[in-house]
């Protein structure tokens, strides 16, 4: 990476380096003088225009904000993509907007930091939908060949605002108008609304132009922010394509770690070569990992967002992968197979494995339309709970285990059993308790089933046999009209199917 701040000056003091052009104060080399000025701002041709990529996700997008702005006739609602966030010193993380800006816009990948999404209703009628965008620098502001984090030559170009207008249907405007214009807004709307945490420097600009009452304010951003997760419960035809499209290359990604166990178990910290295995394939394939990989070899499975995967994977042990790609429009699967290290399960791994697949099963013979959220977890608990019962690892019967203020059989499975999937890999995520937990399966819906079983090595209340094995089988699943279709079929998840299957790979 070029450091623009850290090479020191090649010239011996502040003197010198006025002379050169330099600033004094800084250690920057970056050249000042006007000669330069003048001639890096010269010679440059027309830059190349907006693919149309996004004129597929623009009018799935468009549709969205019409179905947003009927909820909140009459306000002015903002939805910021969010800033740069900086990592440490002068590095900043790979920008992801924020994900309620990706489903209103299409936008996805990296685009666009410190943009801001305006629908605005002071017209009258329909929300008019603006985007406000960091104009490009031109080639001869400082920005273009100076500015590390925003200018063209460190970061590539950003949009132009008559090109993003033309392949998103949106009004795009100068961010600096953006003030000013909110100001005018306000005034004409009933109320106003912003996703409050997706940019402070937002929020801090409405705060002005809103109800004092800081309570009232939170309020109705919360409700604000529930409408917009509740808004994606039910995905649309292109959303549910890049979820599959992110299956699909999630499977890829699964494979290129079958074959890279052998390189796995000959390396001390062969957790790390699953990771970039499935990683690289990741990258390669999409925008990346739809959430850190969870790579967990033998005892390690047992501790469920096992995320520091620096342990040996040794032969004779489990490997549990939990791990997703999301693509460039954001959307991400999230995907758990537990694999044996050497291609066999043993007995005792077959015994925690085949109960987890039945709660599996059970949650998936129950979840159709009409059925609660609830119920497709309830399913799998009752699998668990009674299959523990007869290991007799429970104080109490299965029944009484299942009831409320018993609950012993969640010592070996504390995650719940589903979650909604999309653009976050917990989707959904501020949904009203009666609109998710609660709710009905609908058609559309996308959810994961991912009953597990974790034994850890010092449990003293399981069998000595089972401990330190940590087995979940994690599937996406469609809400179909009449059922649900499984978007991960491709990955076995019977024990003789994932056998056959990685001696398939491994040749
Ligand atoms: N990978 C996180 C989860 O399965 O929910
Ligand atoms: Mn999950
Ligand atoms: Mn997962």
């Amino acid at each position: 990476m070029a450091a623009p701040e850290t090479v020191p000056p090649a010239v011996a003091s502040p003197g010198a380096a006025q002379e050169a052009g330099e600033d004094p104060k800084s250690h920057r080399t970056t050249p000042r003088s006007e000669a330069f000025r003048r001639f890096i701002a010269q010679g440059w041709g027309p830059r190349p225009p907006e693919d149309d990529r996004l004129a597929e996700p623009s009018r799935w997008a468009a549709q969205r904000r019409r179905a947003l702005g009927a909820l909140f006739p009459g306000e002015l609602l903002v939805v910021p993509a969010g800033p740069l966030v900086r990592r440490s010193n002068d590095t900043d993380y790979r920008f992801r907007p924020h994900s309620a800006f990706a489903h209103l816009t299409g936008l996805g990948t990296d685009r666009e930091p410190d943009a801001v999404l305006v629908l605005d209703p002071s017209a009258g009628g329909e929300h008019r939908a603006l985007l406000y965008l960091r104009p490009q620098a031109p080639r001869d502001a400082e920005e273009f060949y100076a500015d590390a984090r925003y200018g063209e030559l460190w970061v590539g170009p950003r949009p132009g605002l008559a090109s993003l207008s033309a392949t998103t249907g949106l009004e795009v405007r100068d961010v600096a108008a953006m003030a000013d214009d909110l100001a005018v807004a306000a005034a004409g709307s009933a109320g106003t609304r912003v996703v409050p945490d997706a940019d402070p420097a937002v929020t801090s600009l409405l705060e002005p132009l809103r109800d004092p009452d800081a309570e009232a304010l939170e309020r109705a951003d919360d409700e604000f922010v529930t409408a917009l997760s509740e808004l994606r419960l039910v995905k649309d035809a292109w959303e549910v394509a890049q979820l599959r499209e992110a299956v699909a290359a999630s499977v890829e990604g699964f494979e290129q770690v079958v074959r890279a166990l052998p390189a796995a178990v000959g390396h001390p910290r062969g957790e790390r070569v699953v990771e970039a295995a499935f990683d690289g394939t990741a990258r390669v394939r999409g925008n990346g990992v739809g959430y850190e990989t969870i790579s967990a070899a033998g005892d390690h499975a047992c501790t469920l967002h096992w995320i520091t995967n620096d342990g040996p994977v040794r032969p004779g042990d489990l490997l549990l992968l939990d791990a997703g790609v999301e693509v460039d429009s954001l959307y991400t699967a999230d995907v758990t197979r537990t694999l044996p290290v050497d291609g066999r399960f043993t007995p005792a791994q077959r015994r925690v494995y085949e109960v987890v697949l039945e709660a599996a099963d059970a949650a998936f013979a129950a979840a159709r339309p009409g059925v609660r959220f609830r119920d497709v977890h309830e399913a799998a608990m009752r699998v668990i709970a009674h299959r523990l019962a007869e290991w007799g690892v429970l104080p109490v019967d299965a029944q009484a285990s299942l009831d409320p203020e018993g609950q012993y059989h969640r010592r070996w499975m504390a995650h719940g059993t589903s979650h909604h999937l999309g653009l976050d890999v917990h989707d959904c995520a501020q949904a009203r308790r009666e609109m998710y937990l609660d709710a009905e399966l609908r058609p559309g819906m996308v959810f994961t089933i991912e009953p597990g079983l974790y034994v850890k090595a010092e449990d003293e209340l399981a069998p000595a046999e089972l401990r330190g094995i940590g087995v979940r089988i994690e599937d996406d699943v469609l809400v179909t009209e009449d059922g649900v279709e499984n978007l991960t079929a491709a990955l076995p998840r019977d024990p003789d199917a994932v056998e056959a299957w990685m001696a398939s790979l491994r040749g």
